[in-house]
């Protein structure tokens, strides 16, 4: 059984860096891209948008060990989290919300593990952000792209296989990230170079019911927020089911969960 959680508008910290370890890698794979050049550009700032609980926000300043890096995140309870386990002083973090950002520091680098997917529309905010960087600066971006993946597309699955039907009916489970080419349409007038590309990790889990646990930090979310307690744990428990035979667990013990993810990497022209 999953233990649902109590709803919430904001994240579980707690539970999201309970996989923080399987998140971590395709963070660094991101990093791995990003010029040097862009960490060592005074008076600028290396944002970390949609920085959660500050992980990624400290390897950037590992990373780049001098720039001032600078988390932004809507959450409070991430960002609480985030403050106590950073004592860098380069690492700031900051209450924003993605769609409304204004840097106070001019950015070399605007950077974003696993966030813009949970914004509607967000491509239409990517060339904004692109203006806001300095010629050769650089947007990285990383999104989950796994909306029809088993494990997404059960959750609609048991949204329908209930009497909580008629609650989750205009859930959808996360907006669509689009495809590579799109994001690719609208950067390309605005970068000197730019790489998009997808990766389809297969993530080691292991535990009772771990696609279930995984995504209950995630994209099950939205459908535990519309539920009281009891139907909580009855869709929880549904959703557990079917998702632990689409991903059986394996004789040692390891359940493989592939999950695609979309990379974008823009440098400023
Ligand atoms: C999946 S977590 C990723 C955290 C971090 N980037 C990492 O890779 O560990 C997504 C984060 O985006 C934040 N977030 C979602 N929508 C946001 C918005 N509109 N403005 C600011 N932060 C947002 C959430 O609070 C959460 O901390």
């Amino acid at each position: 059984m999953i233990v649902p959680q109590e709803a919430s508008t904001v994240w579980d910290a707690n539970l999201y860096l309970k996989f923080a370890d399987a998140r971590m890698r395709p963070a660094i794979d991101l990093m791995g891209r990003l010029d040097p050049a862009n960490g060592a550009r005074p008076d600028h700032a290396i944002y970390d948008l949609g920085c959660g609980a500050g992980n990624i926000s400290r390897l950037l300043a590992e990373r780049f060990a001098t720039s001032r890096v600078i988390g932004i995140d809507s959450s409070e309870e991430m960002l609480a989290k985030a403050r106590s386990q950073t004592a860098d002083k380069r690492v700031t973090f900051a209450k924003g919300d993605l769609a409304a950002f204004k840097p106070e520091v001019p950015p070399s680098i605007l950077y974003s593990n696993a966030a813009y997917q949970w914004l509607p529309g967000h491509i239409d905010l990517f060339p904004g952000l692109m203006k806001l960087l300095p010629s050769g600066g650089q947007l990285a971006i990383q999104m989950p792209r796994n909306h029809d993946a088993p494990s997404h597309a059960l959750m609609r699955t048991a949204a329908e296989a209930g009497p909580w039907r008629d609650k989750l009916a205009g859930i959808g489970g996360l907006p669509r990230v689009h495809e590579p080419a799109r994001y690719y349409d609208v950067l390309k007038p605005l970068s000197a170079e730019l790489e998009v590309w997808e990766t389809i990790y297969q993530q080691v889990l292991t535990g009772k019911d771990p696609v279930a646990q995984y995504t209950a930090s995630t994209g099950l979310r939205p459908f535990l927020e519309a539920l009281d307690a009891a139907e909580r744990t009855a869709f929880s428990d549904t959703y557990a089911r079917l998702t632990a035979e689409a991903y059986p667990t394996r004789p040692d013990g390891i359940t493989l969960f592939p999950f695609r993810r979309l990379f974008i990497v823009a440098r400023r022209a």
